[in-house]
């Protein structure tokens, strides 16, 4: 039976063409970047070669990218790094309360370190309001983060909005830009964010991969000590296959992102449109107008209770979704998923969203599937429902 993927949130395959770089460098070019000899010298060029790519892709200077071990890393190392490297500046900081887990738990951890965190509200479709934010910065506001595309409900920030009023306030603005990168505009040289977090595994690329970009003159402490690679503030050996493979994802991705989005965007709309008319009790989650392409965020009136099963009987017919998001392996408790409470709705609620996400090498078909096994499964869960 070939499975239906449709949890392209979570992460993605690897593209052919990535895999293909992945495996040539493991097998070819296995030097140490750091060492002296040949071997070393082209793996130290082929990394340079790597940062430049990415760099014309972000539209910045290579100098202001550094490789780390994926998106969580990078999330940690802007706030904690940022935070303790500007201390005498002030302690409070700014968030969304629809960001991911590592952004939460580096603010909880910074909290203990006497930091203070302000959560900023979003509204019922999960965008954050920059005049609420606005309000809440103070003169010991040192950063304000707010992530570019939400991971459960695909809702997009306005964070250029954000990030110019940062700075009119004088204040640092980082952006998780995990969701977004590769498949919405994301241009540092044009955007008023002095850090943004991007990884891999989110564009066809491997896991373990991701940069952290850092605009020049940002202060900010190392989290790795060690051998002083990446500048002398991220430290340990470079992992050359993976970030020459995550930068060929990026490029990718970068190349064929206009015509990608539209026929993602295309298939989101196929299945929202028979969602609607199949379920009567279906409601949606995000928001209509400001929304990535690919992710569907949905629930049912009355039977949010039986999300998780609805999740496995849909995995026991060969699909692949998530109930809310993926990323947090705890999957949140009994208290549901933190964005849902976000927008507003109550704990049973929260626990029952159905989010499908689409990517590169989902098909119409795969949609029609997913919504005829999905009837069936409903029939079963509440035959007195008439789909
Ligand atoms: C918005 C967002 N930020 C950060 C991460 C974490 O990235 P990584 O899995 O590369 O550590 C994820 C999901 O994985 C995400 O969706």
């Amino acid at each position: 039976m070939r499975r239906i993927y449709l949890d392209n949130a979570a992460s993605t395959p690897v593209d052919p063409q990535v895999l293909e770089i992945l495996t040539r460098t493991s097998l070819e070019c296995y030097g140490n970047a750091s060492s002296m000899h040949s071997d070393g010298t082209r793996a130290k060029e082929l990394l340079e070669y790597a940062r430049s790519g990415l760099a014309s892709v972000v539209n910045c200077h290579p100098e202001e990218l550094y490789f780390t071990s994926g998106g969580t890393e990078a999330n940690n190392w802007a706030l904690k790094g940022f935070c303790l490297a500007n201390r005498s500046k002030g302690n409070h900081i700014i968030i969304s309360s629809i960001e991911h887990d590592c952004i939460l738990n580096s603010c909880r951890w910074l909290q203990k370190q006497g930091f203070i965190i302000t959560i900023v509200p979003v509204d019922g479709f999960g965008i954050t309001q920059p005049d609420i934010l606005e309000r809440a910065i103070s003169d010991k506001t040192i950063l304000v983060s707010v992530m570019h595309v939400n991971n459960e409900l695909g809702t997009i920030q306005p964070i250029a909005e954000i990030g110019r009023i940062a700075h009119e306030k004088k204040v640092a603005f980082h952006t998780d830009a995990c969701q977004s990168f590769g498949k919405i505009p994301l241009d540092a040289g044009e955007l008023a964010a002095d850090m943004i977090s991007i990884n891999a595994h989110k564009i066809y690329g491997p896991k373990g991969v991701g940069a952290l970009f850092i605009r020049k003159g940002t202060d900010i402490e190392p989290l790795l000590h060690g051998g002083g690679q990446e500048q002398g503030i991220r430290s340990t050996t470079e992992n050359i296959p993976g970030i020459t493979a995550f930068v060929k994802a990026a490029e990718v991705c970068h190349s064929v992102q206009f015509e990608e989005q539209v026929r993602i965007d295309h298939l989101s709309g196929k299945l929202r449109d028979n969602l609607f008319r199949r379920f009567e009790n279906v409601y949606f989650n995000g928001s209509p107008e400001h929304n990535i392409p690919g992710i569907v965020n949905f629930s049912f009136s009355g039977q949010e209770g039986q999300a998780i099963r609805l999740l496995l009987m849909l995995d026991e017919e060969g699909i692949s979704v998530s109930a809310g998001s993926a990323c947090s392996s705890n999957h949140e408790g009994s208290g549901g998923s933190h964005v849902l409470r976000a927008i507003g709705r109550d704990p049973v609620e929260s626990r029952g969203a159905v989010r499908v996400s689409i990517g590169r090498y989902n098909t119409e078909s795969d949609i029609e599937q997913f919504c005829d096994s999905l009837t069936r499964i409903m029939q079963k869960l509440n035959p007195i429902y008439s789909f």
